[in-house]
């Protein structure tokens, strides 16, 4: 068994749907798995020259490959059904979906709940906390108990590891490191682990990770009630350029430079081995290029100098961690 894990390593909408995408091409997988989180999430993808946002479905429905919404997810069958039919029309084979038998629901009252938002951290208010409470809280409901699901549910014990085929998993996360659970800025944080980690609790051995595709953006975004937004002018403009508005919400997504700091943290904890700067040209376009390093901005006065730098700084970790192997600057939506 082999299993690449896409992650994302800021606060989500770094790109993981068009890595995922790019990676699908390849035609290296048997499988591909959702492995955290539910509707929350939107991912953007270009498909046949149409833009497209899937939530809770992983990229292999269009590339003809077996896609599992995982055992670490929550499904809203409502919407997963709008979602499928929406896919299918756009060319997906959506009969390739099934959902890990123990993967959770969210219900009705989940929705009602979050609809309220208690702890006003601006969540996407699609029932995912209420839902991962109730999982934890013993009293969840689970896909295996209901019948007339959008999808068939799978058990993935079953489907991984007691077959012939040679298995190759691409694990696709959801939201961010930014946003886990446990190491992001708790409590402004989703409710499910984001980390590459949560990619082996959907059933497979941490001997079969391969690589782990970080996906960052070269500026940042994040969307909540916590104060992000960087003080100037430029963020406006980066929001603007880089139509940096929610997938899933619509809501503006608060800007500010890359943290450095975050960012090293980020591809230590997740073993990177791969990393991906998204929309690169963004930056170009509003024509400046700065990062936060220890809580100061540094500006440069060109994409070489930025782009230098950030490499200097990954060859050092490369260095000390022995896993980052390939790092690649990329345009927005340009393939890999
Ligand atoms: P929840 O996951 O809906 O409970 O929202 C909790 C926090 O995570 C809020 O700040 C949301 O905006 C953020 N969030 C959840 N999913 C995503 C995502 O896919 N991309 C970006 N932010 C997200
Ligand atoms: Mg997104």
């Amino acid at each position: 068994m082999l299993a690449d894990i896409v992650v994302d390593l800021q606060y989500g909408d770094c790109g993981k749907g068009k890595v995922a995408y790019n990676l699908c091409r390849t035609k290296k997988y048997s499988h591909v798995i959702r492995y955290n989180g539910g509707c929350n999430a939107g991912h953007t993808i270009y498909h046949k020259g149409e833009k497209l946002i899937t939530h809770h479905v992983p990229v292999g429905v269009f590339f003809g490959i077996p896609s599992i919404i995982g055992s670490g997810c929550v499904v809203d069958p409502v919407r997963l059904k709008k979602e499928l039919e929406d896919l299918a029309n756009a060319g997906a084979n959506t009969k390739l979906l099934s959902i890990a038998h123990n993967a959770h629901l969210i219900m009705e009252k989940h929705l009602e709940e979050d609809a309220k938002d208690p702890g006003n951290l601006g969540t996407t208010k699609r029932g995912n906390g209420p839902a991962y409470r109730d999982k934890y809280d013993r009293s969840g409901f689970r896909a295996e108990h209901f019948d007339n699901l959008p999808a068939t549910t799978v058990d993935l014990y079953r489907e991984l590891h007691k077959t012939d085929e040679n298995v190759r998993i691409l694990f696709e996360g959801a939201q961010g490191f930014g946003l886990d659970i446990d190491w992001g800025d708790y409590p402004y944080v989703t409710s499910s682990h984001c980390t590459s980690g949560s990619a082996i609790m959907n059933g497979i051995p941490p001997q079969a990770v391969g690589d782990v595709w970080g996906v960052a953006k070269i500026y940042e975004t994040y969307v909540g009630t916590k104060d992000f937004h960087g003080k100037g002018d430029v963020f406006t403009k980066i929001q603007e350029v880089g139509q940096e508005y929610g997938a899933t919400t619509g809501r503006p997504r608060q800007c500010n430079w890359l943290n450095w700091n975050q960012l090293e943290k980020a591809i230590a904890l997740n073993g990177v081995t791969k990393l991906v700067f998204n929309k690169v040209d963004i930056l170009r376009e509003v024509g400046q290029w700065a990062v936060i390093n220890n809580n100061e901005v540094m500006e440069f006065d060109s994409e070489d100098n930025m782009t230098s730098w950030l490499k200097s700084r990954l060859t050092e970790l490369a260095l000390k961690y022995g896993l980052l192997t390939e790092v690649i600057f990329s345009d927005n939506p340009d393939t890999l």
